[in-house]
């Protein structure tokens, strides 16, 4: 029944999972028999009869396949029954205040088997999309799909680089997120040998030092270190770490490079050389929906 999208275990696991784009607590599974007809109202009846009474964020995905794409139209029909059998007070229309608002996130799930409904309080779900596909668009003037990827670690965050703040971007080039940071009014020390797009560098916010980040040391502590080199995953951890022990930013936004097929045991040690040897704390590393062949990894130090 939950095939090819969702992975059942029966406990929660101590680590949010890496590769998982969301994580549900099973509060209903309805087989296909059933649910033939998705609109119908016995249907409905039994999601709104799982549904715990706090207030709702409701959502609907289908599995990213060729089956689960053909299910969208009845997902989008289902969510649409359920919602207008439930009361308008239960139902919290803006996403982004669920976490703040302390609502919880429920979900179905419309595969192939039968409809899963699941809940999670936002405060811990890995994503507020559906499905935890987070889509976006890329910025017209956007230099790099990189750019996309830095948005969407963002969304995920209580707090975003602003006004004032200073950011060292590592592997900077050609500019994807340097120039979202400065969009967002940040100063922004961009560290790459290789070119920035012209735009970016006659910006006056923007300072390009056309070196190796591994050679690079900051006149002061900077708000925020960001870092989407493309290099050996070990060696760029040992990067971070070396600024977390030194105290040379608060906030850590960065991608690691996985390119081999065994991930797990390089991110465990990556996980440890942040944590253990860096001090960074409060670490999240997910595979976020615009990652490919990588991971984001977010955390902080106290100052
Ligand atoms: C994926 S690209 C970065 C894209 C960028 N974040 C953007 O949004 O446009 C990887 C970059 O890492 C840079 N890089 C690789 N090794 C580096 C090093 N030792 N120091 C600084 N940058 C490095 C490359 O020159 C390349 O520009």
């Amino acid at each position: 029944m939950l095939g090819e999208v969702l992975v059942e275990s029966a406990e929660r696991p101590m680590e949010p999972p890496v590769f998982a784009r969301t994580g549900i607590r099973v509060l209903a599974s309805l087989p296909t028999a059933q649910t033939l007809d998705l609109t119908a109202e016995a249907v409905a009846s039994r999601i709104i009869s799982a549904l715990p009474e706090a207030a709702l964020v409701l959502q609907a995905f289908t599995p990213d396949s060729p089956a689960g794409n053909r299910l969208a139209d009845d997902a989008d029909a289902l969510l649409e029954a359920v919602r207008t059998r439930l009361p308008a007070d239960r139902l919290l229309e803006e996403t982004w205040r669920a976490r703040e608002a302390g609502a919880t996130l429920v979900e179905l799930c419309v595969a192939p088997g039968g409809v899963i409904v699941g809940e999670v309080p936002a405060r811990e779900a890995l994503s507020l999309s559906p499905g935890g596909r987070q889509r976006m668009r890329r910025p017209t003037d956007s230099p790099s799909r990189a750019a996309m990827k830095l948005e969407e670690a963002l969304v995920n965050l209580p707090y975003e680089p602003g006004r004032g703040e200073v950011c060292v971007d590592l592997g900077a080039a050609p500019g994807g997120w340097t120039q979202r940071l400065v969009a967002r009014g940040a100063r922004v020390i961009a560290v790459d040998p290789a070119k920035l797009m012209p735009e970016l560098t006659q910006q006056p916010r923007v300072e390009h030092v056309q070196e190796s980040a591994f050679a690079y040391t900051p006149e002061e502590p900077v708000d925020w270190l960001c870092c989407d080199m493309a290099w050996r995953p070990l060696e760029v951890a040992q990067l971070l770490a070396k600024w977390g022990r030194r105290g040379w930013a608060t906030h850590l936004v960065a991608n690691i490079k996985l390119p081999m097929k065994d991930k797990n045991p390089l991110l465990l040690r990556v996980r440890h050389i942040l944590t253990e040897e860096g001090g960074w704390q409060g670490l999240t590393m997910r595979q976020l929906y615009h990652d490919r062949d990588e991971v984001t990894v977010t955390a902080h130090r106290s100052l």
